[in-house]
């Protein structure tokens, strides 16, 4: 599917093709703020040339696949609130340290809250309602909204967002209503971006904040990913008669994204656990075969910084 599906309504301003965002080879991981913030202020402000399409009346084959669907977008739902939360608390935080990486937090978190916008207008489309969290769930956000260290709350935004990608994209590959496309396509195609734009966040971070615990980064790292290839198991119960994803497949997918997530950034020194190689059988030769695969390439950041130009595909 292509931006082209999206396709805002006849008269709706579109940015001139000058603004257009070049596409250099460069590692956007390592950008500078300011190259980010240029992108972000050039995001905001084509924001509001989307629109949802749910002019096609919805079905489903029988209630349970209904209700799983209606889960699965609350769960996505809590993602995007509690990325844009972070995202601002964060941006207060750095203010003072860095204006620029601070409006450049503030610009990515109206992101999560538009997406927060978007997934409230269709699940009530799809007869449903935002409902209070699960356990599992419930436990995941807690824990993270008690996070007062930097590098808990970046990291584990990070990571969220690297499982919340993998999943919109996987589900893609068996969505056939339009709707439901649009709706995965618009959250896969941003996540592509926040993912890059959220390892940038952790690098600036360390780098103004020098007493930061990189052993504790690499504990929140190992644990949560832990966690949250384990998640698959509970997310099963809850959404697989609407996305269709086994768990074997999807705690899979998981375990790779997320252990590609630093192999672009040797500098951070972050190894998926043991455990998990050895489950999966990552070896060394395996591992960098996954770099050319996850969410944080170049490819993908640099291909979705501009919403309309973007082609975005099923994982
Ligand atoms: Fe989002
Ligand atoms: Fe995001």
């Amino acid at each position: 599917m292509t931006a082209e599906a999206m396709t805002p309504p006849a008269g709706a301003a579109r940015a001139s093709s000058s603004r257009t965002p070049s596409r250099r080879r460069t590692h956007a991981t390592h950008r500078p703020t300011s190259w980010w913030l240029d992108k972000l202020r050039y995001r905001a402000s084509t924001m509001d040339e989307e629109y949802l399409d749910l002019s096609e009346p919805i079905s489903f084959a029988s209630e349970v696949e209904r209700d799983a669907a209606i889960r699965f977008f609350n769960a996505a739902y809590r993602a995007e609130e509690s990325g844009l939360r972070q995202a601002h608390e964060l941006a207060d935080e750095m203010a003072a340290l860095d204006p620029e990486l601070a409006e450049a937090l503030k610009l990515y978190g109206d992101e999560e809250g538009w997406h927060r916008e978007l997934l409230t207008e269709f699940i009530d489309y799809l007869g449903g309602e935002i409902r209070p969290m699960g356990t599992v769930t419930g436990t995941f956000y807690r824990l993270y909204g008690r996070a007062r260290r930097m590098e808990t709350i970046m990291l584990t935004n990070l990571m969220f967002e690297t499982i919340g990608s993998t999943t919109y994209r996987m589900t893609l590959r068996h969505a056939k209503h339009p709707a439901v496309r649009q709706m995965l396509t618009i959250l896969t195609r941003d996540e592509a971006f926040h993912v890059p734009l959220n390892v940038h966040f952790i690098r600036e971070v360390l780098r103004r904040k020098p007493d930061v615990s990189r052993r504790r980064m690499k504990a929140i790292y190992s644990l949560l990913f832990l966690a949250l290839v384990a998640s698959t198991i509970a997310s099963r119960r809850r959404a697989q008669a609407f996305d269709n994803l086994s768990v074997a497949e999807l705690s899979r997918a998981y375990a790779e994204q997320l252990a590609g997530l630093f192999n672009h950034e040797s500098d951070l020194d972050m190894k998926p656990p043991w455990i998990i190689r050895r489950i999966f059988g990552m070896d060394d030769e395996a591992l960098s075969a996954i770099t050319n695969k996850v969410a944080v390439s170049v490819a993908a950041a640099e291909a979705s910084v501009d919403r309309r130009q973007v082609d975005v595909t099923a994982l």
